[in-house]
């Protein structure tokens, strides 16, 4: 397939995702992927490659599957987990200096990391003779989520367009529901979008603006009735470090369980739709509703294999 827009480019934003062409071609690629890894073909492009995975923030998701996505196709890996506390972080040194110094020592052809701060892959960008990919960045953007949710999406319904997708919970400072909104407002006009959280944990307004622009957008604090509509609903839990960061562990506490997905609540949605998490969940979803056929949850995590993989493939190979 013609046209590789990844090729050599960082992948930073969410917002370098500019036509559904794009995302066809990376999901042409996932389907191959995908395809390789259930016959259990080898295929190995990435041989001769190094991809340094950078992790600043807890993960178990995203870094797992970097890592086996770029080993599974060839790629030699130097994957560090604990960045902040391990690395010459803890001394004091600059994400400018560290990316430097992880390109010199480690001759990488590509770079992945996460790390806490908003603007952390541009800065990592900005000195970085190789591609970055952001694998999450503070608050606003994961880039990567966003496409293995849509891939899980698109799996399930065979289409993108006419779809109801409901995104509950932490919306203020949880990163995953902005980058999938955003991608999703790509795709089709004729997509639902409708926010469900308290008013404290509410989308921010820039954010709400520009989807509204774009897609039908509805914002409420009820999710009986939201829920009932849906193709889609997106779990996700309350960010609590964040609230730690700004000193509120005690509306933490008061906000957690404003909204809990019960078997009972699942049994009022479309016998066809489906219940995503990018996880961890730590309440929002009881384990009761794991057995559900709605339940895409588990699976969707295995489209983070196929997509970082086809991710990988396309910026490093023509
Ligand atoms: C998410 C993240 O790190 O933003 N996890 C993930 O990558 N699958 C969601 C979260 O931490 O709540």
């Amino acid at each position: 397939m013609a046209n590789n827009a990844f090729f050599q480019n960082h992948y930073i934003s969410i917002d370098q995702i500019t036509s559904t062409k794009m995302i066809n071609y990376l999901f042409f690629a996932a389907d191959k992927m995908k395809s390789n890894v259930e016959k259990g073909k080898v295929y190995e492009p990435l041989k001769g490659k190094t991809v340094a995975i950078l992790f600043y923030q807890p993960s178990t998701r995203t870094f797992t599957s970097f890592v086996a996505a770029a080993r599974r196709l060839g790629a030699y890996t130097v994957a560090i987990h604990g960045m902040a506390e391990y690395s010459s972080v803890a001394k004091g040194e600059s994400l400018e200096d560290t990316i430097r110094s992880i390109y010199q020592t480690t001759g990488a052809d590509a770079i992945v990391i996460r790390h806490p701060e908003n603007n952390s892959s541009q800065v990592a960008a900005s000195v970085s003779p190789i591609p970055v990919i952001n694998a999450g960045s503070g608050t606003l953007e994961h880039p990567t989520q966003a496409l293995l949710d849509l891939y899980t999406i698109y799996q399930q319904f065979g289409r993108l367009n006419k779809l109801n997708v409901v995104m509950v919970g932490d919306l203020l400072y949880g990163r995953t529901i902005k980058s999938l909104a955003k991608l999703l407002a790509l795709t089709d006009k004729s997509t639902t979008i409708t926010f469900v959280s308290p008013d404290e944990l509410k989308a921010p307004r820039e954010l709400v603006q520009e989807l509204a622009k774009k897609v039908k957008l509805f914002e409420t604090g009820k999710l009986e009735g939201a829920l009932e509509q849906a193709d889609v609903v997106y779990m996700t839990r309350v960010q609590k470090e964040w609230f730690e960061k700004a000193g509120k562990l005690d509306e933490y506490e008061r906000l957690k369980e404003k909204f809990v997905l019960t078997r009972h609540l699942v049994s009022k949605m479309k016998k066809q739709a489906i219940v995503m998490h990018p996880l961890p969940r730590v309440g929002e979803i009881l384990r009761e509703v794991d057995d559900d056929p709605r339940q895409r949850y588990f699976p969707q995590m295995r489209s983070g294999l196929y997509v970082r993989m086809a991710l990988l493939n396309s910026i490093l190979v023509k």
